[in-house]
Order: structure tokens, then sequence, then C-alpha cells
């Protein structure tokens, strides 16, 4: 449980709240890089952590993301005509660069100096696993680029997906670290089926922290992690890795990237098939659109007699489909001063207390977790070792891939 202050304080994320203040600190994905397929293509809206922006790729290539609304007249740039290195608005002919540069006020005489005085507030941007990042803090503490393991890995090895998640982002992410519900909610669409765990470890790294969990099997403990690396991404271990990244558009709606890879080899085939969006995993999503068919205007497409047969304990189609509905069932944003937490919740609590304390630190204007871009190279685990070896005993050796 959680007073209505703290809740506040982990949910809100515009500019200028503490957690939007600590979220700006590190790269964010803004889309997907095939929304912007090639020079000069059509630009494309962007909602980001409550910021109405608008991206588009210049005649050289180069990425912008602008502030939608144009400085002279707040009209929308994303109506604008992509041309010639620059967004031009359609209202009175102002053209801005990728850096947010008045080049153009045809407007007003040659001899004006406005150009110089007017500016679109603009955001640098990096293109790296198939999404397109950019960085939103203060530009003297803006970091390198983290150094996840599938952002280096060759498209082939990886398939990015994203779906909309309609409230708010940490709901989202606590539903990531919430191992217990795997024994429920997912029963009859998991291809393992998952014992409630019989030890947890927390183990804090420099980029987050990795809470490890070891079921008994066949003598042995088999350990699975939930790696989290800051501000909002998951780590998994399955038959192949999972990445999921919960990013905020605003307070009350959040994109959902997911991203499946393998380290060492292509995805296959019947790999890609199986990942894609509106598997059993993926949602499907309404045409043309990021939200899924199944949404909370047809009760996620519950079917109460698939329910009642046993073979789905939700009675919803869809892993996806399953976690959406539940995590959109609490409210646009939870209302964690009411709920009543147990010992299975413990994983929890400790990614709301690891948030508020970097959100002390950040304020406080201490070294927050994940400034060195190496310490995001980590792997999540899937291992079995002796029952009586701890798993922070494994985790130096199996958490850690290769360097670059
Ligand atoms: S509002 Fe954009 S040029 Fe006038
Ligand atoms: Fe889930």
């Amino acid at each position: 449980m959680l007073t209505i202050e703290q809740n506040e304080l982990l949910t809100r994320i515009g500019r200028g709240t503490p957690m939007g203040g600590l979220i700006r600190r590190y790269w964010v994905p803004a889309l997907l890089a095939e929304q912007l397929p090639e020079p000069d293509c059509d630009p494309v809206r962007v909602k980001l952590l409550g910021e109405p922006l608008v991206a588009f790729r210049d005649t050289l290539g180069r990425i912008g993301l602008l502030q939608e609304l144009c400085p002279h007249r707040t009209a929308s740039l994303f109506f604008g005509r992509n041309e010639e290195c620059g967004i031009r608005c359609i209202y009175h002919g102002w053209k801005f660069d990728v850096e947010g540069n008045c080049v153009d006020v045809p407007t007003e005489p040659p001899t004006s100096t406005i150009k110089e005085r007017v500016k679109a507030r603009a955001y640098p941007c990096i293109e790296r696993g198939g999404l397109i990042w950019t960085y939103m803090g203060p530009a003297d503490q803006r970091p390198e680029f983290p150094a996840i393991e599938w952002t280096e890995l060759p498209a082939s090895h990886c398939l990015v997906t994203r779906q909309l998640l309609e409230c708010n982002w940490f709901q989202g992410f606590e539903g990531g670290f919430d191992s217990s519900h795997l024994s429920f909610l997912h029963k009859g669409d998991l291809l393992a089926s998952y014992s409630l765990p019989t030890h947890t470890e927390f183990v804090p790294t420099d980029s987050g922290f990795v809470y490890a969990y070891g079921r008994d099997e066949n003598g042995q403990t088999m350990w699975t992690t939930d790696t989290m690396l800051m501000p909002f991404h998951k780590l998994i271990a399955a038959a192949l890795f999972q990445s999921q990244i919960w990013v905020p558009i605003d307070d009350e709606t959040t994109m959902l990237y997911c991203v499946t890879y393998h380290p060492d080899r292509p995805m296959s085939a019947d790999e890609l098939s199986a990942y894609a969006s509106g598997n059993r995993i993926h949602a499907v999503k309404e045409v043309g659109s990021d939200r899924m068919a199944h949404n909370r205007d047809n009760n996620y497409g519950i079917d109460r007699s698939l329910q009642r047969s046993g073979k789905s304990f939700s009675g919803m189609k869809g892993i996806g489909v399953q976690d959406s509905a539940i995590q959109e069932s609490m409210g646009l944003i939870a209302d964690r001063s009411v709920e009543f937490l147990v010992t299975s919740d413990i994983s929890v609590v400790q990614l709301r207390r690891y948030l508020q304390r970097a959100i002390e630190d950040e304020q406080a204007g201490r070294e927050i977790p994940g400034t060195d871009p190496k310490s995001f190279h980590l792997r999540p685990v899937y291992q079995a070792a002796p029952n009586d070896v701890p798993f922070s005993d494994i985790f130096p050796t199996a958490a850690f891939p290769p360097a670059v």
C-alpha cells in the first residue's frame, strides 16, 4: 500500500514532476524506425511523457522530433510539408530544421531577425534496435546510449512490436514484475506451467536490479529472472529472450514495446510468425492502429464459456490481452492507497522502493543508477542450479553477455 502522495510520485510523468524528471534522464523510445521509412516521408505525430511532438526524417535522413505546435501561432506541424531539410508549417510557411532552428520566415521581410529569435523545442534522436529513441532531459546530463544487448544486434536477430496500454505506465511496469500472476491469469496459455516460486532473491545492479525466482524442478532449483533496467525496461528469458518497455505517452496512456531476440542468430521464420502481433502472446490490433482489437470497449472479448471450461483461466485470448485487461481494469491510474499487499507481492514492493529511491537521488542531485552505459549490458537468466546454491552465486556468470 502507498500513500496518495507516494502514488502520485511514482505515476505522474509530466514535465516538472519528480518521476518525469527521472525518466527524462534516460534515452526513451519515441517510435518505430519503420514509421519514418525514408527521407522526406510523411511526418508522424508522437506523444511522449505528456508532450505532443511531431517526428520527421529530413532530406539527409536525419530525424527531427519537435514540439507539435508551431512556435508562430501554434498550428500543428503534423500537417506540415516535409521538404528540403526541414518541416514547413502550412499555416504561414515558417520552416524548422531537425534541431528546431527556424530556417525560413516567408511572411517577414528578408531583413527581419525573427529567425534568430524563434526556436521550436527539439529533442535529439538516435536509431537503435529498430526504434527511434530520444533524450528529453537537460542537455548537460545527456548520457551515452545504453548498451542494452538487443539494441546492438543485427536487425535479423530481433522482432519489435508495440501496442497501446490504456492506463498509467507504472501499473504495466508493476505487472511485469508480478510473478505470482503467471500461475493464474495466464493459466492455459503459457507453454510452461509455473508453480509458485520457493525462493526469491533481489540483486541490485548498476543499472537497476534483478529479481530472481527459484522453483523446485527435479531436485534442482530452476532460476528465472525479471531484470529491471532503468527506468522502464524489463528483460526475461523464455524460449527466446524478451524485453518489454513501458513508455509513458501521458499519465493515462502507455506505449508497450515488446522485443523478442536471439543474441547469436537470426530469428527463424517460425519464430517470427510466433511472436508477431496477433499471435497468442501479442494482441491483435485494430487496423492501422496500436490499439488492441480486444479492448475495454468490448470487455477484451472475454468468453465466459471458455473461462468455465477450465481451458483458459481468464477466458480471454492471448497473454497480451489478459495483461492489458487486468492492468487497465485497475483504473487509469491505479489507487495504491486502497490495496492489500501480501508476501507474494514482494517484487512489486521492491520495484516501488527502488524507483522511489532513484527519484530521491535525482531530486537531491546525487548519482542515479545506469549512468554508465555498459551497466545495461545484462542478460536475463534461465538456469538450473543445485538447491543449496544461492542465486547470487550463479548471477555473475549467468547474467553478463560477452562484452562487445
Ligand atoms: S502557425 Fe505555423 S507558420 Fe504560422
Ligand atoms: Fe502477465
